[in-house]
């Protein structure tokens, strides 16, 4: 089996690039991380790729004048560690629509939320804050419209009594961990 390159972005913590890397790991996997890129510095998420000997690379876009230049700088790494796939996995940045375009049907995002409600970078806190008796997670593929595209996978979580951002956020993780890896495999002709 020639398993397909991935390409991981961080901005953070990295806990579904830790679900990514343990799935890569096991030998009928279809799919190795090839390289980890952060576009911050102290995203510890740096560390569990080091760790487990993956390629990471800081790309701060600050250090870039444009959204194209600093897109222009990932595109190169990616290239040059032969990436296939692009997973974002809390990757807090917007992509530009010549790089989106460079990967359609090839760059999966993960949200914390059941898409298409609660888009934008706060979906648990909204999701708390909104009363609904469920929310969860979704697995879409990466169009021009942010948190939008077409959807691989969803889990859902239900919310429970007494629950706080961070403990729905972790039943949220738990779940995510779970769907991203089936996720990218549905992209993965068998
Ligand atoms: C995840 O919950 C992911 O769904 C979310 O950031 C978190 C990253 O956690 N992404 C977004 O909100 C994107 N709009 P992690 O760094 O531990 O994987």
């Amino acid at each position: 089996m020639t398993k397909k390159k991935i390409g991981v972005l961080i901005s953070g913590n990295g806990s579904n690039l830790q679900a990514l890397i343990d799935a890569c790991t096991k030998a009928d996997y279809p799919a190795s991380i090839s390289v980890v890129i952060s576009n911050k510095a102290d995203a510890y998420g740096v560390n569990r790729a080091r760790e487990h000997g993956i390629p990471a690379h800081i790309i701060r876009h600050e250090d870039y004048a444009t959204r194209d230049a600093f897109d222009d700088a990932m595109q190169e790494m990616l290239l040059h560690h032969s990436v296939d796939i692009i997973c974002l996995a809390g990757f807090m940045r917007l992509l530009s629509p010549v790089f989106v375009a460079r990967w359609r049907g090839r760059i999966l995002n993960i949200h914390p939320s059941l898409l298409p409600q609660f888009k934008g970078a706060t979906a648990v806190r909204d999701a708390l804050a909104a009363g609904v008796k469920e929310t969860g997670c979704t697995v879409h593929l990466v169009t021009d419209e942010v948190d939008a595209g077409p959807i691989l996978l969803q889990a859902r979580v239900p919310m429970l009594p007494g629950d706080t951002e961070e403990s729905l956020r972790e039943r949220i993780h738990e779940q995510e961990h779970r769907i991203y890896p089936e996720a990218v495999k549905m992209i993965i002709p068998a």
